[in-house]
Parts: structure tokens; sequence; C-alpha cells
């Protein structure tokens, strides 16, 4: 979704914002722009529709905007068509302010026509170009910037990260948040803010994130945050432990494929601090055993693929503590009138910590009563900071759009959440508790020696590429898995997919079975290896082409009715969905690879959903 990038410092700024915008593309978006003040106190803007490649050809076809302060942003276009004059900055009618936002303005159409009324008139169909002229108007009017910013924050309703501009006070950038992520960024040749983290890594780690209803003023020297009430507050100053390079390719064609690559490592950063001579250790609820042991039913809360670990943590979570765990799609939950209440737990798990419906679910839950424990990979992040509990996963930046590697240290995070919880309950028995723990140290030089080997799924990949439709069928565990590797490819590939309980096929979705059709079967869930193998045998018969996701203990089983087969490590079946993404996450890269689609930006995404 949209980005922001702003610099106050000594530096020519076009070239910082350029890169910041740059780091900020994996969002998705479809149009860019700056505004940069010059020394003669100009306010120049270059701004235009698609991608960074067309604003830096616009910006070598003019003299470069010289000038060390200046905004930057990359729209997703929610109001008014992705084109020149609806890209961001805005600039109200004197030419005096640029504003770039991100966020929704819920009451712009009723300030609009009272501005209109004025005689001011608009250029755009956004509702951002409401705060650059109402500023304008109040600045006008009070003769003063910041009480004109604090007049436009009392007058706006909705959800906005804004970073502004105005020639009169040119040393100066202001920046305001309500309901959508700023973090200022502290730099030795000036300072900075920006939406997230990963447009501010070149520049510096030392951040503070802002609070809602917080104004900073920046300069190149100097940061001041005020309040609501217009008091200036010191806030804490965080350092951020990811570098520049994890954030970069590092030799990979794609993000996804290097984050695919990483998941060895992001597992062990996000295990290894939580295991303890054979004890998984959770600091963040070492205050809570007495809570814990007071909860009778679980909601796991998350869109997308966050939903899908939701899934496998309603299978084990509830194998594990014999209570009720349901999994709930956050767009979902918060309008359904949830049955909450104190012994409810409310789990939201996000990569992002800024998904909008993830996050009104949280608040729904806490307004319900339960306790909110959320499963979180930015640190900081809005659902972060609104939860009673944040348990971390340490993936590091995930830029690509198609998650993997946080989808991955979400899942073992969730599963050593559910043990730590059995165990505090006293619902697991010492041997499996034991065999769990030694499982999860495992997974890490598990997953690296299965990627150390992606021929066979890449080979797959470039059999069937072509291919219009996909199923993806399993039971249990690999029902939850399949929802996932379908997710996978349709989402990066444009292929058609869908994933079903392999038992609900007689109920409907066989019809489709023909021969060519082909479907991926998860029999990685050995419990239910039998029911899998019939349902394999069913398709087959049908003439589908059948590729099989196996472990080295269920391959024999099913090797006959395969028409691929790709097999993985063992390991406690509860912990193989975390193995068996794999192969799922390899086979949709290389389809989409094949089918030359745009692998980390896949059309009409993005990778933080802020809207509704
Ligand atoms: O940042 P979040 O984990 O809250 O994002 C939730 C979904 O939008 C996300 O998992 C999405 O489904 C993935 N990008 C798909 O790969």
């Amino acid at each position: 979704m949209c980005g922001i990038i702003g610099y106050a410092g000594r530096s020519e700024a076009v070239p910082i914002l350029l890169d910041g915008l740059e780091r900020l593309e994996y969002r998705g978006y479809d149009s860019a722009g700056v505004a940069v003040v010059s020394p003669e106190n100009e306010l120049q803007v270059v701004k235009t529709k698609g991608r960074l490649s067309v604003l830096r050809e616009h910006l070598a076809e003019q003299d470069p905007l010289k000038g060390q302060i200046g905004i930057g942003h990359t729209r997703w276009a929610t109001h008014g068509e992705p084109n020149d004059t609806n890209a961001h900055p805005h600039v109200g009618a004197d030419g005096k302010i640029a504003v770039v936002h991100n966020g929704i303005i819920e009451n712009y159409l009723e300030i609009r026509a009272s501005l209109e009324r004025k005689g001011i008139h608009f250029a755009s169909e956004t509702d951002t170009e409401v705060i650059a002229q109402l500023m304008e108007y109040y600045y006008r009017k009070l003769g003063n910037l910041m009480n004109a910013v604090y007049a436009v924050l009392g007058r706006i309703q909705g959800a906005y990260a804004m970073g502004i501009l105005c020639r009169d006070v040119p040393g100066q950038m202001i920046a305001a948040r309500k309901d959508a992520p700023l973090l200022i960024g502290y730099g030795e040749d000036g300072n900075y803010i920006a939406s997230d983290v990963t447009a501010l890594l070149a520049h510096t780690r030392t951040v503070t994130y802002m609070e809602d209803g917080e104004v900073a003023v920046l300069t190149a020297d100097s940061v001041q945050i005020y309040d609501r009430e217009r008091a200036p507050i010191d806030r804490e100053k965080h350092t951020v432990d990811w570098d520049v390079s994890a954030a970069e390719k590092g030799g990979y064609a794609h993000f996804m494929l290097k984050e695919i690559m990483e998941q060895g490592e992001a597992v062990r950063k996000t295990v290894s601090p939580r295991l303890q001579d054979g004890r998984i250790v959770l600091p963040e609820l070492a205050e809570s055993a007495e809570f814990l042991k007071g909860i009778r039913k679980i909601n796991i809360v998350a869109c997308g693929s966050a939903y899908h670990v939701g899934m496998v943590g309603k299978y084990v979570l509830e194998k594990l503590l014999r209570i009720p765990v349901d999994a709930y799609l956050a767009s979902e939950f918060r309008y359904s009138e949830p049955l909450l209440g104190e012994d409810t737990l409310v789990i939201v798990i996000s990569q992002s910590g800024e998904t909008l419906d993830s996050m009104a679910a949280l608040r729904e839950a806490k307004k319900g009563g339960s306790k909110v424990l959320s499963i979180v990979n930015v640190m900081g992040s809005s659902i972060a900071r609104e939860s009673d509990i944040v348990l971390y996963t340490w993936a590091g930046p995930e830029i690509a759009v198609a998650t993997t590697k946080a989808y991955t240290t979400q899942m073992v995070l969730l599963i050593m959440l559910g043990i730590y919880m059995a165990d505090v309950n006293g619902r697991v028995a010492a041997d499996e508790y034991a065999a769990l723990v030694n499982g999860i140290t495992e997974l890490p030089e598990k997953i690296e020696s299965l990627l150390g080997d992606v021929d066979i799924c890449q080979k797959a990949a470039s059999h069937y590429f072509n291919r219009n439709s996909v199923f993806f069928i399993g039971r249990n565990l690999d029902y939850a898995l399949g929802l996932e590797g379908s997710l996978k490819l349709k989402e990066i590939s444009y292929i058609h997919s869908e994933s079903y309980a392999a038992g609900e096929l007689k109920h409907g979705t066989i019809s489709l079975i023909e021969p060519g059709t082909l479907v991926v079967a998860l029999a990685t869930y050995a419990p239910l290896l039998e029911k899998t193998r019939s349902n394999i045998v069913e398709v087959r018969s049908r003439g589908a082409d059948v590729i099989v996701v196996a472990t080295e203990e269920t391959a024999p089983a099913v090797r006959d009715q395969a028409t691929e087969l790709l097999i993985i490590p063992s390991t406690h079946p509860l912990l193989q969905p975390v193995l068996g993404v794999m192969p799922l996450q390899i086979f949709a890269y290389y389809v989409a690879l094949n089918r030359g689609c745009d692998i980390d930006k896949p059309r009409n995404l993005a990778k933080s959903v802020t809207v509704e």
C-alpha cells in the first residue's frame, strides 16, 4: 500500500527520497512523487503514474531538483484512479504547502464541499488534497503553520500518516500520525520520517515510533514531538537490529527466492533464544501462568497466509490443550459479534503488524474483555503495541509480497506457544514434550537440508506451469497446509487454484476432476495417511495428474499413486507443516518464473494491507 519517506538534512534530498521510495516499492503502488523545497524556498513537485523508473525519467528530464528537505510517496490508489494528478504530493491552491498521506480521510467530501463553497478549486479526486487545501486555508487564516496543522487535525476524521512541507518555513518538515504507521529516523546527516523502517535502513537504525495523535517537527539538526495538546514530549529511541543487507536481494533473482532460502536461519533465530535445557522459555509469559490456566477457549485471528498459520494452530493447539480453538479471518471476526470474555484468549497473527482488519479484530477482542496475544514480525508495529502480550518472530524484513519466512516462523512460534501452554496446564506428558522440543531443535537443519536440493520441485514446476487450474487436497494439518500452497501458487502465478479437505471431494469437488487435471496431494500427516491415500486414488482413477508431497516416512505408501513425488524430511507430526510448506513455496515460485510473472510484486497486491 502507500509509502512515505521524508528527509530534512544536509545532503541533497532527491537521491535519498528515491532510494527510500525504491525500498518501499515492495508494498505495492501505482504512482509516485516527490516534493522538495529549493534553496530559493520554492516548492518543487514532480509526480507521475507508474513505476519509480518513470518518476526517475521525469526527474532526469528536468534540472535536478535542488534542495535538502523533501517528502516522497508511493501511492496505491483508493480515492481516484491512478494518474499523475491523483499522485502525491498534493499542494494547496497557493502552492505553499505540500502533503503526502497514507490512510483514508473519511469526511473528505464534506470538507471539500465546504472549501469549494469558499471558492477553492480542487485538482484531484483524492482525499489527501483536502488536507493540503484545508491546511493552506488555515495557514492563510491563522498565519502560523503549526496552528494550521493542529486546526486540520481537529477537523479531519479517519486514518493518517502524513509528511508536510511549507515553502514559508523552508527548513522544517512536519509529520503527523493517527491509525497509520509513521516513524522518525535519526541520521548523522539529517532526520527522516518513513512509513516503514526498511526505507530508513540505509541511513539509520535509530528510530522512534510515533503514537496516535502526535505531531513531530523535524529539521536537519532537531526532532521535537508534540502530543495532541501540543505539549512537547520525549519519546524513547529504539535501535532496529535489521541491517540494510537484510532488505536487499543479495544475488538472488527475487526477494521471494531469497526469503525462501532464509527460512532455516529465520526459524533458528526465532526458536533458539526460546529453547533452554530442553525447555521452552517464553519470558513474555513469565507473569501469566495463572491467566494461562484460566483460558477455556482460544480464537486465532488473522488474514491471508497468517490465517493459514491460524488454521494449522487450530489443529495443533486443540490437540495439545484439549480446549476449543478456532481460526477466524479477521475481516469476518470483527463483524461477527464474537463470543469473548476473560477466559477467551485471542491470538492475532501478523507479519507487518499493520493489517487493518487484524488491527480492528484486536480492538474488538479487547472491547469484549479478552486478552490479546499477538505474533508479529515488525517491531513497534501497531498490532504489537496494542496487544497485551507480543511474541516476535525474528524473521527479519520480508520484502516479497508473497510471504514465506514470516509464515514459517509464525507457525513455529504458535506451536511453541501451544506446547508452553499445554505444559503450564499439565496437559502434555513429559516424553511428548521432549519429543516436540527435540523436533523444534532439529527444524533449522532439516529446513536447510530440504532447501539445499530444490531440483525436483523446480522440474515439477517446469512440467506443469501452463495448467489453468490446480487443486490442493489434504486432511487435517495437510488441509491447513494446502490452503497456503494454493494461495502461494495463485497469488504469484495467476493460475486458478483451490484447496479442499480431501474428505470433502466426494461432496462436490470431485466432479471437477477430469483427465489431465492437476492435483497437489499433501500426504505428510502420518496419522491420516491411509485416508489421504484413498483420496489420492480417487482423483488418480479419474485421470488427474497428482503431485504428491510426502515425508520420508509416508512416501512408500503413496509412491505408486504419484505422477511426481516430492519427499521432505520427517519430523514430529505436529511440526510437519513447517517443512511441508517449502516444496509448495518453491513450486509456486518456479511456476511463476516459467510464466514470466512479476514474482515479488504480483498485480493488484500490496505487502501490507492497511485499508478495509
Ligand atoms: O502482514 P500480515 O501478516 O498481517 O498480512 C496478512 C496477509 O495480507 C498476508 O499474509 C498475505 O496473505 C500474504 N502476503 C500472502 O502471501
